[in-house]
């Protein structure tokens, strides 16, 4: 039972930009339960680092290991460590451009979830909004979901739909999808923290 003196503490992970993360941290009025524990990111430059260390948050570089899209490894018992320090409750990839594997997810069963920006099960994994217009798509979104095994695959936990319109391009597309996200992801947190949404034991 999350409450405002026993907080959901979450971790967010990125790998770039970090405006999911940073649309988190700004609506943290609206998040009276949760606490941003940490935000940790796989490449060292992730402009998203900075922006979580302007807000005084514990904002670390930690190394995925050898391969480029998976965390697997030592690399992936560093992280395991590193969020079991901080007894974290959910785990929020927000742009982490890597697919967890088993290790992480029996270390946080049920408590990982992820942003996507399709309207789910529509183009799981990448280039999403280039997909949707090659198929003449009326619309497009995005999805929170529960991660698990899968690339895209969990439960999912709320969407949100965008026309497409005519003369779209990629780039103003995933303009128009991203002001969702950043939506979601609060509501979403919002109902894990109050107990309406029921995460992993
Ligand atoms: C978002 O579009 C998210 O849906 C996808 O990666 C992008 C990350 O953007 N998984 P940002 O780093 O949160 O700005």
């Amino acid at each position: 039972m999350y409450t405002k003196e026993n907080k959901l503490r979450i971790a967010i992970l990125i790998s770039g930009r970090g405006s999911n993360m940073e649309a988190i941290v700004r609506r943290r009025v609206m998040l009276p339960n949760v606490e941003v524990v940490c935000v940790i990111s796989d490449q060292e430059d992730a402009h998203g680092l900075t922006i979580a260390r302007n807000f005084n948050l514990e904002a670390v570089y930690l190394p995925a290991g050898p391969f480029k899209t998976k965390l697997e490894g030592e690399a992936e018992q560093n992280y395991i460590a590193f969020l079991k320090e901080r007894n974290i409750d959910l785990i929020c990839l927000a742009g982490f451009m890597r697919i967890v594997k088993s290790g992480l997810l029996s270390a946080f069963p049920g408590r990982i979830i992820n942003i996507h920006p399709s309207i789910l099960p529509l183009y799981p994994g990448l280039h999403t909004h280039e997909r949707a217009l090659a198929n003449n798509d009326k619309e497009a979104g995005c999805t929170i979901h529960f991660v698990d095994s899968g690339t895209d695959t969990g439960a999912i936990l709320r969407q949100r739909r965008v026309p497409i319109l005519e003369r779209d391009n990629p780039d103003k597309l995933a303009n128009r999808v991203l002001k969702q996200e950043h939506i979601i992801y609060t509501e979403v947190l919002k109902d894990i923290s109050e107990n309406i949404i029921s995460i992993g034991k």
